[in-house]
């Protein structure tokens, strides 16, 4: 018998249903993005995001289970992301999940939403070996991961301040191209010259870890230089430089930490996984080591429930299912499993 698991995810600014047969089979994925209602705001208004997922949410589940073939009935367990993200967010959909839970009396699994986007490439490359290693890069995290199995997550190097999308977003603000950023850099850096400014590649002296708010800043300054003097910011020249100096400095951690490691598999996860120069790299890293390298493909990077009810299944074989007291945390270390 196929095993059917509804996913629901609403931790930040994107309200998404889904159902999966068999952990990596996704029968349907409906994702309602809010990017319109915060784009004023040039970043993501909790309370607006809140309201948004409530009235989505109802509607969303209906289309899943229409375009899945599934009925209420037919679902073994409901996965939904309990944490990180906007605490009135994560409440929404973890809400659903226990009334449809209790009132189908199945399951409940909850699902670290981080660990999701990693597992995304174990859903879609299934013959994946264990372990590889992952780099997590969203508007909220950059890190590191060392994946052992769905339960075994473990966070190997990180940022200390910004994270890349962070970066990104703030950059491309400075620069007046809008939000959210990464994906009008990315666009914007293939028409410049990825050298035409040295931007600084922090290094921390003690260690593996990151740090991208100098970078920014060097940004912010050589933008205030150009206006000062009357010239007009070289913007596609920066998007490139600034984009080589991030993409030059998460290569780097990756190979070093699977030479440590003794990691020859890598991949990469979260909303700049979608990033071109970055999988290209990571890709030639890969090759010129003899490495396997794998990606999401970009629906499954984004945010989306199907990566919840991915991970949701395996912990749901794994009987690692949640009691209906479940809290949202809107921080939650990924090294440590969702309580049950
Ligand atoms: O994982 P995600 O969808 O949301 C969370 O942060 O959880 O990631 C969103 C981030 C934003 O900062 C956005 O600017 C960035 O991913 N992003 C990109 C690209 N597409 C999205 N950054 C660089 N290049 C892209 N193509
Ligand atoms: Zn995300």
């Amino acid at each position: 018998m196929p095993i059917r698991v509804l996913g629901i995810e609403s931790s930040c600014d994107e309200t998404s249903l889904a159902v999966v047969e068999d952990g990596w089979k996704v029968l349907s994925n409906v994702v309602s993005s809010q990017i319109a209602l915060h784009e004023r705001f040039g970043g993501v208004v909790p309370e607006i995001a809140s309201r948004a997922h409530i009235e989505a949410i109802g509607p969303l589940l209906t289309e899943a289970l229409d375009r899945s073939g599934c009925r209420l009935q037919d679902l073994d367990a409901i996965s939904t992301t309990f944490a990180p993200g906007l605490q009135g967010a994560l409440l929404v959909g973890l809400m659903t999940a226990k009334g449809l839970a209790w009132g189908l009396d199945v399951p409940l699994v909850g699902v670290h939403h981080l660990a999701a986007h990693i597992w995304a490439n174990r859903m879609t490359h299934r013959d994946l070996p264990l372990p590889f290693l992952c780099l997590l890069v969203s508007g909220g995290h950059t890190e590191v991961v060392r994946v052992d199995g769905p339960e075994h997550f473990r966070s190997l190097a990180r940022t200390r301040d910004d994270a890349v999308g962070e970066a990104y977003d703030k950059t491309a603000r400075l620069l007046g191209l809008g939000y959210p950023g990464g994906p009008a850099i990315d666009r914007l850096a293939t028409e410049g010259n990825p050298e035409a400014i040295a931007f600084p590649r922090a290094s921390l002296a003690d260690g593996l870890d990151m740090s991208f708010s100098g970078l920014k800043t060097a940004v912010r300054r050589l933008a205030e230089r150009h206006v000062q003097a009357g010239m007009p910011i070289p913007i596609a020249d920066v998007a490139a430089s600034f984009q080589r100096a991030i993409v030059d400095v998460l290569a780097d951690r990756m190979e070093k930490l699977a030479d440590r490691e003794g990691i020859e598999v890598l991949a990469v996860a979260g909303g700049v996984a979608a990033n071109r120069e970055l999988r290209t790299r990571l890709a030639a890293l890969a090759e010129s080591r003899g490495w396997t390298f794998v990606a999401p493909p970009i629906d499954l990077c984004t945010d989306n429930a199907a990566m919840i009810a991915g991970l949701g299944t395996e912990l749901f074989r794994a009987g690692r299912v949640a009691s209906l007291d479940l809290a949202a945390a809107s921080r939650y270390p990924l090294d440590a499993l969702a309580p049950t």
